[in-house]
């Protein structure tokens, strides 16, 4: 059981002790109830209270549990309250830290709550695609008044217990407590005068609930949510079950929320939330690096190139307030990329989204330098110069000569060998990829490169600091591409067949854009920049030679139409707008470019134009796992999630092809290798895939 039980005189203590956070699992349920009964049979116990040990009260059902036979033993989350309900003893709930979910349900189940000041509260279900399934959509509007309550479970965001118990009228929170260190004595000495008063107890369930302008309001109410989740089917559910506890007598409320409850928890929808969550906490995990690495201290960083990269990167510390010196070659280029991280920050102080003072603050932090000598004292050092090894050999070489011991040494190379560059040095053990994405302030994802020699606390430490300036970030191996770029070479690679084949650019774009992707393949070019792809394309066109691909897009190059920059590329711009508009001179390239190739065009499916550009991603990934590039599939469906515009409701390439069914993404495959016009060698399913299919399994 993972709830303990004692008495304090003639209050009973039940409490929570199911870490992290403790969730409602099977064996804190049945501590619970257990708790009860025994209290309940103990004459000398007069009233109970109900806490969690540790950093929370309760972050609600245990997600961990969710779809397994546990979820369904008895006692469920409904049968704990009801117990609650029915205890003639008073029960109150000692809240601090953290009280979510089924945490808060629970809660509104107890007689009477005590709450610490800066407890984080929230019916966070629909992050998770859900709606709250324990009475959340009954009784929270029954104690906040239903807009509140409303507003709280279709955003799940969490509200700080300060601001709910000083609103008027509220009867969610009984006493706002002194102090965090204080709430539990407060709750004790709260139950112990409730238990003398005596009296009926009070129930949420038997509270009024209504909105005076009825149904009026919830159709404007489903309006407003309908319009802005589209691919989401919870949050309008959320406000069904609201509406129900308007209308029903409160357990038919309950029934028609269960039957909500229970529709939602196998949508796909959910199901990819669900598994997003838990991927990026585990992305945080590196197998063969323990929890308790010791890790480094990085008090200072230092950041080399003040371009593009180097100038975004900084922000990011900046803003977590560790302080950054940049260096550059020229006194041009740093007054350059200081006045690019001052501008950025203007623009958010105009648009209200940063305080002045925390501008001052930041900008106070900021130190340039055109001497390395300058950076003997950092504790980490961020290299973001030109993408050329002979440039990085000679960086790499000045920090060995500078840094402080023990100092990291990161590169934020795209395309080249960390090994390599780490053998630049006498400290290969010091040194790490750090991809960050463009705009580097902006994009979640934080590539973190492990090269052979790169130490366990090294590692331990950049994942750190990636969560401290609000990366996700995921390890990958060295290899071309690391995990991101090497799958979108191939999904790259597929776009252009398909125009060859028959396709048009926005076709293929629209095709991609209504699966869900933020952008196109096409679009995406114009606005990253062809002529990128094109460079990498030459450099590797010796290196890999018999690589088969589609030349539309070097013919495109040719012509200069390197995207937005160039005001055409896959599509026409006009002067100052971003919006594509088709191109007759892209449209005949392409034509030209399939007689010259003896190409007859068909009518390509857009069901078939996504399914090779989306497995294109999951056959190169499931080779990124068999290679030990990447430890897990959720690495990469977080990589693809968080750096790559994947859709969120469709979890990430792996996640989705477990979803299609491993034996169905193959059969395709096997299908694309029939096609001449495209790469017979590449759609050979992967090993790995061809092993979990044969075992009936999944990438999870
Ligand atoms: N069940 C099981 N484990 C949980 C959990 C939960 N509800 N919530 C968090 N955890 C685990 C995480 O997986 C993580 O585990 P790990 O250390 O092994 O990786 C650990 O707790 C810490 O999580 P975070 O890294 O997120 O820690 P933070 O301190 O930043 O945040 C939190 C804590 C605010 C509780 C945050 O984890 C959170 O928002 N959790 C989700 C809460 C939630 O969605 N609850 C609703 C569940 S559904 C429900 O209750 C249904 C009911 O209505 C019937
Ligand atoms: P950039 O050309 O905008 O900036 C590079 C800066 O480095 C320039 O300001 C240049 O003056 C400076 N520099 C060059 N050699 C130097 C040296 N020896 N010492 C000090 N400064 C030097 O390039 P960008 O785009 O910022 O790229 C930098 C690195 O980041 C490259 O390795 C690139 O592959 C990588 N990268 C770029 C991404 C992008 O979208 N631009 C995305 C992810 C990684």
């Amino acid at each position: 059981m993972t709830a303990e039980y004692k008495v304090l005189g003639d209050v009973a203590v039940i409490t929570m002790t199911n870490p992290p956070v403790n969730g409602l699992g099977h064996s804190t349920r049945i501590g619970i109830t257990d708790g009860l009964a025994k209290a309940n049979s103990d004459a000398a116990v007069k009233s109970i209270v109900l806490t969690g040990a540790g950093k929370a009260f309760s972050g609600g059902a245990d997600i961990k549990e969710f779809g397994t036979p546990k979820a369904l033993q008895d006692p469920n989350l409904l049968s704990v309250i009801l117990a609650l309900e029915a205890s003639p003893k008073p029960i109150v709930a000692a809240i601090h830290s953290v009280c979510m979910g089924g945490g808060l349900e629970l809660a509104m189940g107890c007689h009477y709550r005590v709450v610490s000041p800066g407890t984080s509260v929230a019916l966070p279900e629909v992050k998770l695609g859900l709606l709250p399934g324990a009475g959340g959509t009954q009784r929270l509007p029954r104690v906040l008044g239903v807009e509140t309550a409303l507003n709280m479970i279709v955003s799940g965001e969490a509200v700080k217990s300060e601001l709910l118990a000083s609103a008027p009228g509220q009867k969610l929170f009984d006493k706002l407590a002194a102090s965090p260190e204080s709430v539990f004595d407060e709750a004790v000495e709260f139950a112990k005068s409730v238990a003398a008063k005596g009296g009926e107890l009070p129930l949420v369930r038997n509270l009024p609930c209504k909105h005076p302008q009825g149904d009026a309001y919830f159709q404007f109410a489903k309006n407003m949510v309908g319009g802005m989740s589209k691919n989401y089917p919870a949050p309008l559910k959320c406000v069904d079950a609201v509406q129900a506890a308007t209308k029903m007598k409160f357990d038919e409320g309950m029934a028609e929320e269960r039957r909500l409850f229970t529709a939602l928890m196998f949508t796909p929808e959910s199901l990819s939330l669900r598994h997003l969550f838990m991927a990026e906490r585990a992305a945080s995990k590196i197998p063969d690096v323990a929890d308790d690495t010791p890790q480094r201290a990085v008090k200072s960083v230092g950041v080399i190139g003040a371009g593009t990269m180097g100038g975004g990167i900084s922000m990011n510390f900046l803003n977590a307030g560790i302080p950054v010196k940049i260096l550059e070659m020229k006194q041009e280029a740093l007054d350059r990329g200081v006045a690019t991280i001052k501008k950025n920050y203007e623009a958010q102080v105009k648009k209200g989204k940063l305080k002045q003072d925390k501008y001052d603050q930041r900008m106070a932090l900021l130190t340039t330098t055109l001497s390395y000598d300058d950076l003997k004292d950092c504790d980490l050092i961020i290299e973001a110069v030109f993408e050329e090894l002979g440039v990085k050999e000679a960086v790499f070489k000045e920090l060995d000569r500078v840094a402080k011991p023990g100092a990291i040494l990161a590169s934020n190379t795209s395309t080249l060998d960390v090994d390599k560059i780490a053998a630049f040095t006498k400290r290969p053990q010091d040194v790490v990829g750090m991809h960050f994405f463009s705009p580097a302030n902006v994009m979640k994802l934080l590539e973190v490169v492990r090269g052979k020699a790169t130490a366990k606390d090294v590692l331990a430490t950049v994942m750190a600091i990636g969560k401290k300036i609000k990366k996700t970030s995921v390890v990958s191996g060295v290899c071309d591409g690391f995990i991101g770029n090497r799958m979108i070479e191939q999904y790259s690679r597929q776009a252009g067949f398909l125009l060859d084949e028959g396709a048009t650019p926005q076709q293929v774009d629209k095709a991609v854009e209504k699966f869900g992707f933020a952008m196109g393949p096409f679009r995406m070019g114009d606005l990253a920049g062809n002529d990128i792809g094109w460079a990498i394309r030459k450099r590797r066109a010796t290196e890999r030679a018999d690589m088969k691909y589609s030349r539309t897009a070097d013919k495109l190059c040719e012509l200069g139409r390197f995207g937005q920059k160039t005001g055409a590329g896959w599509y026409d711009y006009q002067a100052g707008k971003r919006d594509a508009i088709p191109s007759q001179v892209v449209l005949d390239l392409i034509e030209k470019h399939r007689k010259d190739e003896g190409i007859t065009p068909r009518k390509i499916s857009d069901e078939e134009i996504v399914q090779r550009l989306v497995y294109a991603l999951v056959n190169e990934g499931a080779h990124i796992l068999e290679d030990g590039i990447a430890s897990k599939s959720g690495d990469i469906d977080m990589v693809y999630l968080t750096g790559y515009g994947f859709p969120i409701f469709r979890g990430g390439p792996m996640h989705y092809a477990s979803q299609v069914g491993l034996y169905n993404v193959s059969e395709s495959m096997k299908r694309f290798a029939k096609n001449p016009h495209d790469d017979a060698s590449f759609w050979q399913p992967a090993p790995l895939i061809q092993k979990l299919v044969a075992e009936g399994k999944n990438f999870s």
